[in-house]
């Protein structure tokens, strides 16, 4: 009794690890089985009687909401958090959880959420300056008094938090601002900016990079002169994105540490990744991309970890940027279409603690239950039942997962755990071959020797003895699809004959994300026989 009260009094917190890390709710490891709403769907309280039971009728347990500053402190010192009580009331009555998007100074580069007091005095509030010498619609980052007033409505913000939910835990953590970064040519060229640019980069900035050469990434590596003194100089072509990046880290840092002195919950970044073939200030220029994330974690340690948007086609090589020593993987916004594939390879492959499609509230029950694709609220429903086990094995290495996709550049992926190599291609039909689908995705987990909780669909897979642990001949035991009610596994078919193409393969269901308990065995094999004799 005493240990659960205590577990309660507990705040949420990140524990950082070998794989990524995880989020601690109430004493226990926690998944984010996430949805994102619209940015104008939680404007209203009447909005979240309307969309929270839906989205718990859909497996998520979490929703990421925005909190805008404008609603807040329409007037300056003047908070109202009606339309956010509701929210977090209705969330408990909907079983769900809430992580809270911070909407201040600026939301994909802009300054739109921030309250029209602010918007109409630009003297007070300055905005960046653009390369052609005119205001911008972006607060400017060297703002002393919008620092100061986004640090106040923040502090405001978790304060009210703290004392409404600090003994339920409704609320789990909060992004600081949006995709954060300055859209346009260059860099602010705000007189504050131009001072600062034209100075030595800060000695404590240099000194932490230089020290840090084991975390630089490709791109800091290839752009930093540690000799050199002014921004130019040590950062060269990559100036004007570094210094944005330490501008605005700067400006977070003092608003995280505003927010954490009221109620510590993990706070963290989220990032506007580039569209193929863009240039910095076509997507936010100094956002905490991977390229100069080091900067961020030198100068934001208040930022308990980084995370990408990924909308992109390559969700794994984006994912994986954020793989880094010391940060744990979450994706706060994603594509919603390409979501069960995803979500399937964050939690294995990429040992996420929480995946979020963005724009969840779109969905209607019926759109999402056709059958004819995999859908989010099936993959959550297999992920939810694997968690406990899941938890545990990402921390130990014992889960994996992949993609595959039509058009991906090889037909098979390979991976292996456990003693095995686990090879998958996308399902055909037979006898024909045809492709049946686009796209296939298989979280594994193992759960003990030899066995293996596979979730995913649109695959088959082929399992070996991985020859470089030994020459054993590997092979299936048995295949069941099983699911889980009542904390049981009940099997729901066994697989077999065609449907295991003859003891050869799982053949994963094409369009319907399905669990399957799949037990491999290795056998010593028979000495080598001379077929002549
Ligand atoms: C990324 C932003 O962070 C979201 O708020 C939203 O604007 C999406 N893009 C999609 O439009």
């Amino acid at each position: 009794m005493l240990a659960l009260c205590n577990a309660r009094a507990e705040i949420p917190k990140i524990i950082k690890n070998s794989g990524g890390g995880q989020l601690i709710v109430d004493g226990k490891p926690y998944l984010i089985l996430g949805g994102e709403l619209g940015n104008s769907s939680s404007g209203t309280s009447a909005q979240a009687d309307e969309i929270l039971p839906r989205l718990a009728q859909m497996n998520i347990n979490t929703v990421l909401i925005p909190a805008a500053w404008e609603q807040i402190e329409p007037v300056e010192g003047n908070f109202n958090f009606n339309v956010l009580d509701h929210w977090i009331d209705t969330a408990r009555r909907e079983h769900l959880h809430l992580v809270l998007l911070w909407f201040g100074s600026w939301k994909n580069g802009f300054s739109s959420y921030a309250p029209s007091w602010v918007k109409k005095d630009t003297q007070r509030f300055p905005r960046a300056i653009s390369a052609e010498g005119l205001d911008t619609e972006i607060l400017s980052t060297l703002g002393t008094e919008t620092q100061r007033c986004d640090a106040r409505a923040f502090s405001a913000l978790m304060k009210h938090v703290k004392d409404k939910d600090a003994d339920q835990h409704t609320v789990l953590m909060v992004q600081v601002e949006n995709e954060v970064g300055y859209l346009g040519r260059g860099r602010d060229r705000s007189v504050a900016a131009n001072r600062l640019f034209f100075s030595a980069v800060p000695s404590t900035l240099m000194e932490k990079l230089s020290h840090r050469q084991d975390s630089w990434s490709a791109e800091l590596a290839a752009n930093f002169r540690p000799q050199g003194k002014t921004w130019r100089e040590v950062f060269g072509d990559a100036a004007d994105e570094v210094f944005m990046a330490w501008n605005y880290a700067r400006y977070i840092q003092a608003v995280t540490e505003a927010g954490k002195r009221e109620y510590p919950l993990p706070m963290f970044l989220n990032c506007q990744l580039p569209a193929p073939g863009e240039r910095a200030g076509e997507y936010p220029s100094g956002g905490p991309h991977p390229y100069y994330l080091e900067v961020y974690r030198i100068t934001a340690p208040a930022i308990d970890f980084f995370t990408p948007d990924i909308y992109w086609p390559d969700f794994e090589y984006w994912i994986n940027r954020y793989r880094l020593p010391g940060n744990a993987v979450f994706v706060p916004e994603a594509r919603l279409e390409s979501s069960p594939f995803n979500a399937l390879y964050a939690f294995g492959a990429a040992k996420a603690f929480g995946f979020s499609p963005f724009g969840v509230d779109s969905v209607r029950a019926s759109s999402d239950d056709t059958g004819a694709h995999p859908n989010l609220t099936e993959t959550y429903a297999a992920i939810g039942a694997l968690k406990e086990l899941l938890v545990g094995a990402q921390t130990s290495g014992e889960s994996d997962g992949l993609v595959l996709h039509s058009n991906s550049p090889r037909a098979t992926k390979t991976l292996a755990l456990g003693g095995y190599l686990m090879t998958a291609t996308l399902s055909r039909s037979w006898p024909a071959a045809t492709l049946l689908v686009q796209d296939g995705a298989m979280l594994v987990v193992q759960s003990a020797p030899n066995e293996f909780y596979i979730t995913g669909c649109g695959l088959t897979v082929t399992f070996t003895r991985d020859p470089d642990l030994d020459h054993k001949l590997g092979g299936i035991s048995s295949i069941e699809e099983v699911a889980r009610s009542e904390n049981e596994w009940k099997t729901i078919r066994v697989l077999n004959g065609d449907q295991s193409n003859q003891g050869r393969q799982l053949s994963m269901a094409p369009n319907q994300v399905r669990i399957y308990h799949v037990i491999l065995y290795a056998a010593e094999r028979t000495p080598l026989q001379n077929p002549k004799r």
